[in-house]
């Protein structure tokens, strides 16, 4: 595995790939990986010729409040996770490899990223969007992977490489989630044992709104209602927000109809977390797509409480 730590060093590995008429794969990451990030590797790994992951811990995209000093870092065993994954080259910039001036050139996607995870975090994907430009224009043409459990994130990166031209396929990988239910996430280190346990309320209440569609439900306040009274059963887990919306334009509906996702946001002790199910509805056909378990045979990262 090549490991690079400067933007030149990338670029050159990435050109003499597609030189070679080999196709480049790139995911990005802030690390601390887990089967999530382990399946996006995956992905890549089976669609292309050269396999980069990177890794770095984005200023930009944390608010004055949120957890940057605190977000979980091991590189040491990231790097072992991505030499197993078979990864060809790993970048780990510096921030100041990354952002060597003060910054002033941004990217911003207007409309998608104002609900949502944008309400309560202004300006987070002002931050994902430039540092996802930056790192796609060091890579170049290639196919890019984002998981689906970042649903607006995918919606915002799918929109700004359309409105920015870049010559990128933007390819959406399931969510990932433990055998209990809950969504994989760096951030699920933060919880306590109690506070684990009760976070898994969230994917338990995606799963009972999904199958009132599946029944027929088509109005989307009771859906969001049924995701409510499950979830209030753990009051540990502190919703901010339930929603429905069109999967493509993240529109609001007025009845549920096309490719949905019922999204939610929680605080949970110190964490927040999110989670998604999309549904795509055609009349009484219902398909619900809540993601993947994680697989027995991807071994089980342990967390920083354990
Ligand atoms: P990070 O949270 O490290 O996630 C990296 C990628 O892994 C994202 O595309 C995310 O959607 C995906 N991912 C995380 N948890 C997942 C799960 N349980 N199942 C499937 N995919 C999962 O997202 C970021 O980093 C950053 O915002 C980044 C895009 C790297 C820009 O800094």
């Amino acid at each position: 595995m090549i490991n690079c730590t400067t933007v030149a060093g990338l670029r050159g590995a990435c050109d003499a790939a597609r030189l070679d008429q080999r196709s480049v794969g790139f995911v990005p990451t802030m690390g601390y990986f887990h089967a999530g990030h382990r399946s996006l590797m995956r992905m890549a790994r089976t669609a292309n010729e050269l396999v980069v992951v990177s890794i770095f811990v984005n200023p930009l995209q944390f608010g004055p409040t949120e957890d940057l000093s605190a977000y979980p870092r091991d590189l040491a065993r990231d790097i072992e996770m991505v030499e197993s994954e078979g990864v060809d080259v790993l970048f780990v910039p510096t921030v100041d490899e990354m952002y060597p001036e003060p910054t002033q050139t941004t990217v911003h996607v207007a409309g998608l990223t104002e609900g949502l995870c944008g309400a309560a975090r202004p300006t987070h994907f002002d931050g994902v969007t430039t540092v996802v430009a930056k790192l796609l224009s060091m890579v170049g043409p290639c196919r890019g992977y984002f998981g689906k459990k970042d649903f607006q994130q995918l919606a915002v990166v799918r929109r700004m490489s359309a409105g920015l031209n870049l010559p990128v396929e933007i390819v959406g990988c399931p969510i990932v989630r433990e055998s209990d239910g809950l969504a994989m996430s760096s951030r699920n280190s933060y919880l306590s044992e109690f506070e684990r346990s009760a976070a898994t309320v969230l994917s338990k209440a995606l799963f009972w709104a999904s199958e009132t569609v599946v029944r027929g439900e088509r109005d989307p306040q009771r859906v969001i209602a049924s995701v409510r009274q499950v979830s209030i059963l753990e009051p540990t887990v502190e919703l901010e927000y339930v929603e429905v919306r069109s999967v493509g334009d993240l529109s609001t509906l007025d009845a549920l109809d096309g490719d949905v996702v019922v999204a939610v946001a929680a605080r949970v002790g110190g964490a927040r977390l999110i989670d998604n199910c999309t549904l795509s509805i055609r009349g009484d056909d219902v398909r619900v797509d809540l993601g993947v378990l994680v697989h027995p045979s991807i071994e089980r990262i342990p967390t920083c409480n354990e």
